[in-house]
Formats: structure tokens, sequence, C-alpha cells
């Protein structure tokens, strides 16, 4: 089988566990979503909220792209890593008042509101500071993602944006409220998708719901689609960049902008999932009755996606060559569910082996926590190792 490519001998002096970034990789994703979008009016925010690493960040920033922020905290991390504040996007269901307020001092792209309550908010906070806060409506498209229940967010019954039929209501109060610059509409119907047709539908959905804004004598410049493109989980080595040309070439297809509209993009995971990996080290080798257990020093305090979402990790032992044979992966923290993967073949391992969790550059580091008061993980660069 192949591996991936680590410095593992530059590795064994450094302690575990620890986020390895293969910025050479991120640069060759960085280029290849630069080349499917050029020429098009396609605009990418990257969601901070995947990796808020800032020598990530920076790298991303440096190729001109925006930034889709979920914080107060994520606008102003953006701002230092370089992102221009007019390319920056401010989602989410709970923006607080002192959040808001950032992202109007700063004169952000675009608040994506998601209920009646925010734009009332959002509209008195704007007049007091004698501004018009550029709005982007995020509403459920009703469009199912086919993903994992705990990150499809499109569909009606759901803590997320706003319902079909509450938008006369909103149109109303925008027209009445002064303070709101109502410049797109805004969607995301999940993540991890792998199965392109629900873009698809997104589309025919926006398109739809273009036309009856245009019923209400209302033209939007702006349609944000989210993001949600997923990535090859199982097969890092063969397919370590997501499709961006097939994902891109859809949205050119199925959703025909109008003359100065611009489609903008939220993308998270697929730019940053494959480029990082969590190295950790085993610590024991137990075995069970039928079974072998590694104990590594890394679990679902570094890495909680396994544990949250059944997700699946490749995982490798880079420091063994031997032959092949199962193990479960586990961590050493006082949960049953932390378990990074179970009945997985890796070459033969010891105390002290190096173990590469791949993929794991996206809701990885940012998702981390010091439960058990363990100490949070730090990141390494290839560039600068
Ligand atoms: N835009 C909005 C409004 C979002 O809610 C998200 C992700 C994104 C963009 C970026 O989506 P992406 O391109 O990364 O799929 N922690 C979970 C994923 C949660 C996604 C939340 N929203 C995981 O580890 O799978």
């Amino acid at each position: 089988m192949i591996k991936g490519n680590f410095p593992t001998t530059q590795f064994e002096s450094f302690e575990t566990p620890f986020y390895y970034y293969d910025m050479a990789l991120l640069r060759e994703t960085l280029d290849t979503i630069r080349k499917e979008t050029a020429g098009k009016p396609f605009h990418i925010h990257y969601a901070i909220k995947a990796n808020a690493n800032e020598e990530i960040l920076k790298l991303i920033a440096s190729y001109g792209f925006g930034a889709d922020c979920v914080s107060g905290n994520e606008i102003l991390r953006a701002l230092e890593c370089g992102f221009p504040a007019h390319r920056i996007a401010f989602a989410g269901v709970g923006k607080t008042d002192r959040e808001i307020r950032i992202g109007l001092e700063n004169d952000i792209f675009c608040f994506n509101v998601e209920s009646m309550a925010e734009l009332e908010v959002l509209n008195e906070l704007a007049a007091e500071m004698g501004k018009k806060a550029p709005v982007a409506l995020r509403i459920n498209p009703n469009v199912d993602a086919h993903t994992h229940q705990y990150i499809t967010t499109g569909l009606n019954e759901n803590k997320f944006g706003i319902n079909e039929q509450d938008l006369p209501t909103l149109l109303r109060m925008i027209a009445d409220g002064g303070h709101i610059n109502l410049i797109g509409m805004h969607f995301h119907i999940g993540s991890q998708i792998t199965d392109l047709s629900s873009f698809e539908d997104l589309c025919v959905k926006a398109l739809e719901l273009r036309e009856w804004f245009h019923t209400q004598g209302v033209t939007l410049p702006v349609i944000n689609v989210g993001g949600g493109l997923g990535i090859n989980y199982h097969h890092p080595n063969h397919c370590p960049i997501a499709d961006f040309e097939s994902y891109f070439r859809l949205f050119e297809k199925y959703l025909k902008l109008e003359e100065g509209q611009t489609l903008h993009f939220e993308l998270g995971r697929s730019v940053v999932a494959p480029c990082g990996s969590l190295i950790t080290r085993v610590i024991y080798v137990k075995e069970g009755i039928q079974k072998k257990f590694l104990i590594v020093d890394a679990g679902m305090t570094e890495l909680i996606r396994p544990a949250l979402y059944q997700a699946f990790h490749h995982i490798e032992n880079i420091s063994s060559e031997k032959p092949y044979t199962s193990y479960d992966v586990v961590g050493p923290v006082c949960e049953s569910s932390d378990v990074f993967v179970r009945d997985f073949m890796l070459n033969e391992s010891k105390r002290g082996d190096l173990i590469a969790i791949r993929s794991a550059g996206a809701y990885g580091e940012t998702m981390a926590s010091n439960y058990n008061l363990r100490e949070l993980p730090a990141s390494r660069y290839s560039d600068n190792i």
C-alpha cells in the first residue's frame, strides 16, 4: 500500500501528538481552485471554521480569496491574517451584538442573515452606527445533501436558515427598516457531500427563488451557495485533491448567472482537509482476547470527528514496514467513544511507532479540546520543519 510522504526521521525528535500540514499540497489545492474558477464570476470565501491556523490562513489569503466567518473572533483573525474586509462573509444563527458590531465597524462584504429576529437586531445596530448592513438571506432550499445527519443543514426542520414562506415578511421588514441593503441569497445544504447531484438540486432551487425575487421587483447581485464539497477520506494518497473541476463545472452549467451577478462559495473541508495529518505515537500495544489495540497518545481531544460523526480517517504506521495486521486504534481519553478506527490493517506496530491519521486538516485542530486537562495539540508545517 502506498503511504503518505512524511519526514519520519525528523518527526522522531518531536513531542507528539501534533498536527502536520503539507503546505505544498495546500498550494497545489489552491492553484487548482484558482485555475478552475479563472475567468468566471466566481468568488471563494474560505470557511475559517475548518482550520483557523494562522500559517494556513495567511497562505489562503495570499491567493486573494475571501473568508467565511462564523464568529466575531473569526472575523478579527481573518483580518489579521490578510483577508480584506470586503471579501468577508459573516454567517451563523446566533450572532451577538458584539459580533455584529465587529462586522459593521469593519465594513465586511456581507451578513448572512438566518432569522427575522436577527434581521431586526442588525437593522437596529446598523441604525445606531449610521450604517447600512449588506445582507444575504440564508434560505433553506429543502434539499437533501445525503450526508451525516449532524452535518446536513439545508432541510426545513433545521435550526439554520429562513423558510421560504417567511420571505414576503422579511422583504417588508427590510423596506421598512431602512438600514439593510439586501444584496443576495445564501444557501448551505450540508458538508462532506460527495454525491454532486445534491448541488444540482440546489441550483434549480436557487433559480426558482431568483425568479420569485424578480416578481417582487428585487434583483440580487449575489448568490452564495455555501460550502459542502466532500473529499475522499478512504484514499488520501490516490485522491489528494477534491474534484473541484466537476464541482465548479456543475454550477457553471446549472446556475446561469444574470448580467452583473456573482456566485460565491464558502469552501472549508475541501480546501484544507487533505493537507493535514494528526501525528501520534503508540504508547502501548494491548493484546485483547480477539483483538489487538493500539493505544496512541492522541485521542478525541485532538480529533473528535470519529467519536462525534462516526467519521472514517485513513491511518498509517509511518515507522514500520512489517506485515499488515488488524488493530483497533484508540486514544487515552476516558470515554468509550475515544476510538479512531476498529479492525483496521496496519503494519505490525510497537510502542514508540509514529502513526499518521490522515485527512485531518479540516475540523481537526479547530475542534480540539482540553478535556481530561490534556494539552491542545501543536502544529508543524512542511515548509519549516
Ligand atoms: N458555509 C456554511 C454556512 C457552513 O455551515 C459550513 C460548514 C461551510 C460553509 C463550510 O462547509 P465545508 O466546505 O467545510 O463542508 N465539523 C463537521 C463539519 C461541520 C460543517 C459546518 N458547516 C465535520 O467535521 O465534518
